[in-house]
């Protein structure tokens, strides 16, 4: 076995060692001189002490920079006045006040990171958070330094004929050179990472918004000229958003142009640059014969995340990066909230909360288990984590609950209102919602600063004889590596109870005057809490944690028929979904255990009967009945197994899958024939429900394997006039050894092989399938002329489809699934180190998995670890692994 040898380790970066700049710079005046070459930058700073002087020097930021020149106050400033490393530039002797010019020269051409300025699919664009400005020039770089920008942009008129920046278009013009120019001012005083720039040959899709107080907003978006018609989703969804963070949050754009440019080559969803958001263009695009309703339903929601940044982010921004939580764990409370009142609100909670727990649970439960306002970090674009955004989000729901709409709105005001302009901590924020509320939070920051989830657990005992009924609660938090000791959270618990009829009884605890009809939402405070609820004439089933309202982990230990009871009766609508998924681990756990002992599998006819009563119903939420018919993923069971045994987790769902398609196969049948759509497609709320249940019905139906389906399946395959029905199809097809699959495969390739999102689609259904050959099949992918190792968007759709999406198949006991992964993240850190440190974090659980599969997965990371010249982002991935 490999040593791990003693590598220069690259520092860690504390909170505590937070200090405010010593310079301030007031205004940035640059120059871009766009080559095929490279690129010359040309920045004028205007700086400013504004702490008393600890050190003559000052220390900017820049990465893989060529300095050509450097300017003090008009002088050029000799060898000996400065020095330079590969992180840094100082200069040695500044006054207080100076003007500084500095020329560097970078290679947008090269750029594989992403990071900084880059090309792609011929077009320049940037992309600065959280440290990309330091590659485009020498700067300090840190969100709390904010400037005003004057951009000034030079290229080939014919090549590049749109030059966009932040803010608004002060000048342009043209020479004889065949080069022209565009300069824009932002009168916004803005952070380095919210920078941007694009110079590009990308066709314009105009609109405009009048906002609430009557201003006209320009609305441009830009696309790749064959993209044009697949805009009109992403600008309807842009305007909604507008409108709801007007009503919502009283909040308006404030520039008179709010500019979109879809690029292919994105390391994330999008970005917020103010005025000039970027986007991924798998966020911009949809058409319905190439998006399905999951893309239609994220571009939404990505529209409006990224417009909502331009008060939650951009206006008041961070003070620096611990606090990301800041704006992400915001913003997207915002866009869950804005994408709920969209559509079925019950459905986007139930998605919300399916994705956080299985996927942030485990980030909690992990190396990287961290706060949502970290004490430290290696490397920043390792911290843009599920923890950030998806745990800050619920804590600013708790923080919503326990204030109300009303109380919450004050508080938003007063944080929009006191700190316009600033770059401010998340403690500003809880501060600003207490001030506003008069309440006091202390406890309630220990979501800020205590990593873990928590977990509740929870007895009741009903008295007949007093009619009082019990609840004894319990909170505990797991030890997380920093932190090995929990104090007790302030926790909102909201619960029903339910009498036989299953009506929500009136709850009233000891020492209260009158009881609340509804849900009610019980604060917890302390390590044991007990509740004694009054007047209680029966024994209630109880319905706790409704909505999810705290990111815990509910003990309660509900018998089979009380799940089955909530499934039909309880009010509130994720508690239903919940009780049905509750039951469905039980069984599923019970499987597993009795196939990893060999025994037959036997199903649960209660079970069944609950599922038929449900599709039977009366429930008019079609979207919602299929998720309730949507077993919990094979990720969210491995969170219950103390040893995860990916292969038992699979068998034991699909053999569930297969027992309720098989027990209620002529209700799946007529249910499927019955929802049958009529063209032309729409996005509606209803219709995206019927296709959702119309296509699970389906997938169920396939697991059935019989002839007569697969035609079926491939029928639906070859006649859909949008692109859900041809996926839903297309995948279960994926998953089966029949000719039917090879058909469609090689159809949908040669129909979609010039549209590279489609066929990011095909590389991931075909990684996603269970079957046992498909390894060699993705790896067989990885050569086709459809994948491409630079693009993210590949990367994700096959390399993170297959080891992240199919448990099965990459924890394959012989371990090649691992090989295969630690060679794609050691050919991919060269090339873009925050797409290969996020393959990495695949290995974080290793620890949970069998012998046999630890030592393999071990050795992976040894192996990684021991290369040369890892980046930062792989280094600190794979040592808090092996840890
Ligand atoms: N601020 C962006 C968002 O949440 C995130 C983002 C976009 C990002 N691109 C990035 C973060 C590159 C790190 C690196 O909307
Ligand atoms: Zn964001």
């Amino acid at each position: 076995m490999l040593e791990t040898k003693p590598s220069k380790a690259p520092p860690t970066i504390y909170l505590k060692n937070y200090q405010a700049p010593d310079y301030y710079i007031e205004t940035i005046d640059l120059h871009f001189e766009l080559g095929e070459k490279h690129t010359t930058v040309h920045s004028r700073l205007a700086l400013s002490r504004h702490s008393k002087a600890d050190s003559p020097s000052l220390v900017l930021n820049g990465e893989e920079l060529e300095l050509l020149s450097i300017k003090q106050d008009g002088q050029v400033l000799s060898k000996k006045n400065y020095y330079q490393d590969s992180e840094s530039l100082t200069l040695l002797q500044v006054p207080d006040c100076f003007t500084l010019e500095i020329e560097t020269r970078i290679y947008p051409q090269d750029n594989t990171t992403l990071s900084g300025l880059y090309t792609s699919s011929g077009n320049f664009c940037t992309q600065c958070e959280a440290e990309g400005f330091r590659r485009i020039t020498y700067f300090l770089d840190r969100p709390d330094v904010m400037a005003r920008y004057t951009t000034t942009i030079v290229a080939d008129e014919k090549k590049y004929p749109i030059l966009l920046s932040n803010g608004n278009l002060i000048a342009q013009g043209k020479w004889d050179t065949g080069r022209h120019f565009a300069k824009w001012q932002d009168p916004f005083p803005k952070p380095s990472y919210l920078f941007a720039l694009v110079a590009s040959d990308l066709a314009r899709i105009e609109d405009e918004f009048i906002t609430l107080s009557g201003r006209k907003i320009q609305l441009h978006m830009y696309v790749q000229p064959h993209n044009q018609d697949q805009c009109d989703h992403a600008m309807a969804s842009l305007k909604r958003a507008m409108a709801w963070d007007e009503q919502v949050y009283g909040r308006e754009y404030d520039l008179d142009i709010y500019m979109i440019v879809a690029v292919d080559d994105f390391n994330m969803g999008a970005m917020e640059n103010k005025g000039l958001n970027i986007f991924n263009s798998k966020y911009v695009l949809a058409k319905p014969e190439t998006a399905t309703d999951t893309d239609y339903e994220n571009i939404e929601a990505v529209i409006a995340h990224e417009y909502f940044h331009n008060w939650s982010g951009n206006r008041v921004t961070c003070r620096d990066w611990f606090q990301l939580s800041l704006k992400e764990g915001f913003t997207v409370f915002r866009d869950q909230q804005f994408s709920a009142d969209q559509g079925s609100s019950a459905v986007k909670r139930i998605q919300v909360v399916n994705h956080l727990r299985s996927y942030q649970f485990r980030e909690d439960a992990g190396p990287m288990a961290h706060p949502i306002r970290p004490e430290s970090y290696v490397e920043i674009n390792n911290f843009y984590t599920l923890t950030i955004y998806e745990k800050g989000a619920e804590v600013v729901r708790m923080l919503y609950r326990l204030l109300g709409t009303e109380g919450f709105r004050k508080g938003t005001d007063l944080y929009f209102k006191r700190h316009d302009g600033q770059a401010v901590t998340t403690d500003d924020f809880v501060q600003a919602l207490e001030d506003a509320n008069n309440t006091d939070f202390s406890q309630f920051r220990l979501w800020y600063s205590q990593a873990g989830t928590p977990e509740l657990r929870i007895s009741r005992i009903y008295d007949p004889e007093m009619s009082t009924y019990t609840l004894k609660v319990k909170q505990t938090c797991p030890p997380t590596p920093e932190q090995p000791h929990k104090a007790p959270f302030h926790i909102p618990l909201a619960i029903g109870l339910l009498d036989a009829e299953g009506r929500d009884l009136p709850l009233r605890l000891a020492g209260e005057a009158e009881a609340i009809t509804g849900t009610r939402v019980l604060e917890l405070r302390q390590a044991e809490e007990t509740f004694v609820f009054q007047d209680i004439p029966c024994k209630p089933v109880p319905s706790l944690l409704r909505g999810f309202s705290a990111p815990v982990k509910l003990y309660l230990g509900l018998s089979n028929e009380e799940y089955c009871f909530l499934l039909v009766h309880d009010k509130d609508h994720f508690n239903r979904w919940e009780a049905g998924q509750q039951l469905a681990i039980k069984i599923l756990l019970g499987l597993v255990e009795d196939h990893q002992q060999g025994k037959p599998l036997i199903l649960d006819p209660a079970f069944t009967n609950t599922i038929e009563k449900i599709l039977a119903g009366d429930e008019s939420d079609q979207a919602f009945v299929a998720q309730i018919l949507t077993l919990p993923s094979e990720h969210y069971l491995a969170e219950f197994m103390t040893v995860i045994d990916p292969e038992a987790a699979y068998k034991a769902r699909r053999f569930l899958q297969r027992g309720l398609a098989e027990a209620l196969h002529s209700t799946f049948t007529t249910t499927y024939e019955s929802l049958a759509g009529t063209s032309p497609y729409h996005s509606s709320p209803e219709e995206i429900g019927r296709r959702k249940l119309r296509n699970i019905c389906l997938e169920y139906l396939m697991t059935l394997d019989g002839p007569d389906i697969k035609s079926r399946c491939l029928q639906q395959f070859n006649e859909s006039d949008n692109m859900t029905d041809v996926i839903a199809a297309l995948s279960s097809l994926a998953d089966t050894e029949s000719s039917e699959r090879k058909i469609a495969l090689q159809a949908f390739y040669n129909q979609w092989k010039n549209d590279s999102l489609v066929m990011d689609k095909w590389l991931s259904l075909q990684a996603l399938s269970r079957r046992q050959d498909t390894l060699t099949i993705v790896k067989k992918l990885t050569q086709h002329p459809a994948f491409k190792l630079t693009n993210p968007n590949k990367v994700r759709a096959l390399i993170g489809a297959f080891c992240q999406g199919n448990p099965v198949r990459f924890h394959d006991p012989s371990g090649e699934g691992y090989r295969f992964l630690r060679d794609y993240i050691l050919k991919l850190d060269p090339l873009n180190p925050q797409i290969a440190a996020r393959l990495a974090s695949t290995f974080n659980l290793w620890r949970r998995y069998d012998q046999n599969r630890q030592i393999i997965m071990k050795e992976q990371l040894e192996h990684i670890v021991n290369s040369p010249r890892i980046s930062k982002d792989v280094y600190e991935i794979t040592t808090k692994a092996l840890g």
